[in-house]
């Protein structure tokens, strides 16, 4: 949500910024801007669009220098118009800032500084902070002026920030101070990038990648000043931080498209991969468990859990759906699935004897971050399920498993899913071990998982076929998805898919509540997609896409090879391999992916950045 790139050294900086902006995409791409300091003048280029429309304008229009910031836009104040992008100068033009998060009492310091005298150009809470670092600077100025410049616009950067309510990531340059970049984070993500001699900034540590291996994650309240030889942080109350560097693991193929078209299609075809990377070193067949080390609780502490609560957004709380059903089946513990966002401000009965978990592919959804400190202030335990190293829900969380899916850079989450549920059967296996789950049957499901990866691969077979259903169905503007049990959030999650990238009205149900509601909808022109492996139920499911059939819905099945039935009544069908029912999820999810793809791309939309969606939500 936004992206911010900052950068100090000897590279030609309008090249860096936009490289770092195209990697930044997916957390926005209404519109992007750069500004540089060269020959002792701040220069602003920005555009409403992609990035790509951004880097023709500094092809027609360069600019120069060694030091810059900008921004990809995921707008919340004001239009996607080229005057609401960022960055925004204050004052007279004297400050220049990107910023990412929302300024909640950006109402009155505006009036505030029109009464001052200050001219606004747009319609941005951004834009207040920048004529309030502008305000505060000639104040301070007037005070101090013979000070070095950079402690008084320190002190400006920090008077503003005193001032502002709502988060931000911010970074901010000052014409009178023409090698500096000072930079502090509250709620949304800053990442420093620390070479030789040159730093970069960064929303997260995409940009960084094949620039440098060292990392500096900015915390909340932290305040960095950075120019070319060397970087200070402080801690806005407590002052001076001794910064810890860590290494990225990530290499620049990581977000290489290779010979794929779409991120999407790209990161679909890595599930065999990510699946047993999200396994690897963690199953012990000696003791048929799974090996988790990083919860930080040891098994007493986890026996004495009787209640788990999985917190989550979007595709994640889908994840958190199956994970339930893992949860309960294996380790008999009973399990409630919340929305993030509704937690956060809920008052739920937590116990101390409640183990709570947030799943986040980036680990920076806002709504995550805030319900796992709201639990943490009251004292629970609160681990994570996260994908992205260093992201601040993992580096808050009092513990947690990683993904190790690699970087997800489609919009809409495909891999990070399948790696999400791979990990919460590991984790229902080994709370399950502790309690009631036996040995025979701990071996059976390391087998099962086991077989996983081959399993995947083989359900991405269906790839032709689900390009040939999909121009048969590309044209209808609303979808059902049914299934049940540990496909009912399959179901859910291939509906949202759909909707994500197609733009396509579609609903998710468990397959048996469709005639209390959903079935309303059904008619020549709303196709449904049943999830309808084998399985204890399937005769139920099969019964519910005779009711379809009966009232001319047409009808998608996903079906086991050789399942004479659904052939019989489906319209069409694809088929994903025989698993337990309780690793349907993994393969199941496949084909729509897929279809969702195929669908989106007939309809000419844009897959990998769809309309109005940000990869990370970093505000509320
Ligand atoms: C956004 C993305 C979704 C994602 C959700 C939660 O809405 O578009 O794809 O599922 O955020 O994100 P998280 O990073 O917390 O899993």
């Amino acid at each position: 949500m936004c992206g911010i790139v900052g950068y100090v050294g000897s590279r030609s900086v309008s090249e860096c910024l936009l490289e770092g902006l195209h990697r930044l995409e997916y957390r926005g791409y209404d519109s992007a801007g750069i500004a540089v300091i060269s020959d002792g003048e701040i220069s602003v280029r920005k555009k409403a669009g992609r990035v790509m429309e951004l880097a023709r304008l500094v092809e027609e229009q360069p600019l120069f220098g060694n030091i810059g910031i900008g921004h990809t836009r995921w707008a919340t104040h004001g239009e996607t118009t080229d005057a609401n992008s960022h960055p925004h100068l204050g004052g007279n033009g004297e400050v220049v800032i990107v910023h990412n998060g929302v300024i909640e009492n950006h109402d009155s310091l505006r009036n505030q500084l029109i009464a001052l005298g200050y001219v606004f150009h747009s319609q941005t809470d951004t834009e207040v902070a920048a004529h309030l670092m502008a305000h505060h600077l000639s104040e301070q100025l007037k005070l101090n002026s013979d000070e070095p410049c950079v402690d008084t616009c320190l002190r400006a950067v920090n008077l503003t920030l005193d001032r502002l309510k709502g988060t931000y990531g911010i970074c901010v340059m000052f014409r009178d101070c023409p090698d500096t970049i000072i930079a502090a984070r509250s709620g949304s993500p800053l990442v420093i990038g620390v070479g030789k001699n040159e730093y970069f900034l960064a929303s997260d540590s995409s940009p960084l990648i094949g620039c440098t291996q060292d990392v500096v994650y900015l915390a909340d309240n932290e305040v960095v000043v950075l120019n070319a030889t060397g970087m200070k942080i402080a801690h806005r109350t407590t002052g001076r931080v001794q910064p810890s560097i860590q290494t990225l693991d990530q290499v620049s193929a990581d977000i290489d498209l290779g010979n794929y078209p779409h991120y999407m299609l790209k990161e679909i075809f890595e599930q065999p991969t990510s699946v047993e990377n999200a396994m690897r070193g963690r199953l012990d067949e000696g003791e048929a468990t799974a090996v988790i080390g990083g919860l930080n609780l040891t098994a007493q502490q986890l026996r004495t859990f009787d209640r788990v609560v999985l917190t989550a957004c979007g595709t994640s709380w889908h994840a958190g759906l199956v994970g339930e059903y893992l949860l309960e089946e294996f380790a008999r513990l009973p399990t409630e699935v919340e929305y993030a966002s509704e937690l956060r401000y809920r008052n739920p009965p937590i116990s101390d004897r409640t183990l709570v978990f947030s799943i986040t592919q980036s680990g920076e959804t806002a709504d995550t971050l805030a319900a796992m400190r709201e639990c943490q202030r009251k004292g629970h335990p609160t681990l994570s399920i996260c994908n992205v190293v260093g992201s601040t829900i993992a580096r808050e969380a009092d513990g947690g498993i990683y993904l190790h899916a690699g970087p997800e850079i489609g919009v809409a989450s495909t891999k990070a899913f399948t790696s999400q549920v791979t990990v919460l059967s590991l984790l229902a296996l080994y709370l399950g071990r502790m309690r009631h789950l036996s040995y025979p049957a701990g071996k059976r499901i390391i087998k099962q998982l086991r077989e996983m990866p081959e399993k995947i691969e083989e359900a991405l077979k269906c790839h032709e076929r689900v390009q040939e259903i999909s121009e048969k169905y590309a044209h209808f503007n609303n979808f059902l998805y049914l299934g049940r049990l540990y496909n009912f959030p399959v179901a859910l999650e291939g509906a949202l898919k759909l909707k994500e990238i197609s733009y396509i009205h579609a609903e998710g149900y468990p397959a048996a509540e469709m005639k209390h509601g959903p079935i309303a909808l059904v008619d020549e022109q709303t196709p449904s997609v049943f999830i309808v492996p084998k399985g204890g139920i399937q005769p139920k499911v099969i019964s519910n896409m005779e009711e379809v059939k009966a009232r001319r819905g047409p009808v998608i099945a996903l079906a086991c090879e050789g399942d004479k039935e659904v052939e019989r009544i489906a319209d069409d069908v694809i088929i994903v391999p025989d698993v337990e029912e309780y690793l349907q999820p993994l393969v199941c999810a496949i084909p729509l992916q897929l279809l969702s793809y195929h669908i989106a791309l007939l309809r000419g939309c844009n897959v990998d950045r769809p309309r109005n969606l940000a990869k990370s939500v970093t505000v509320e």
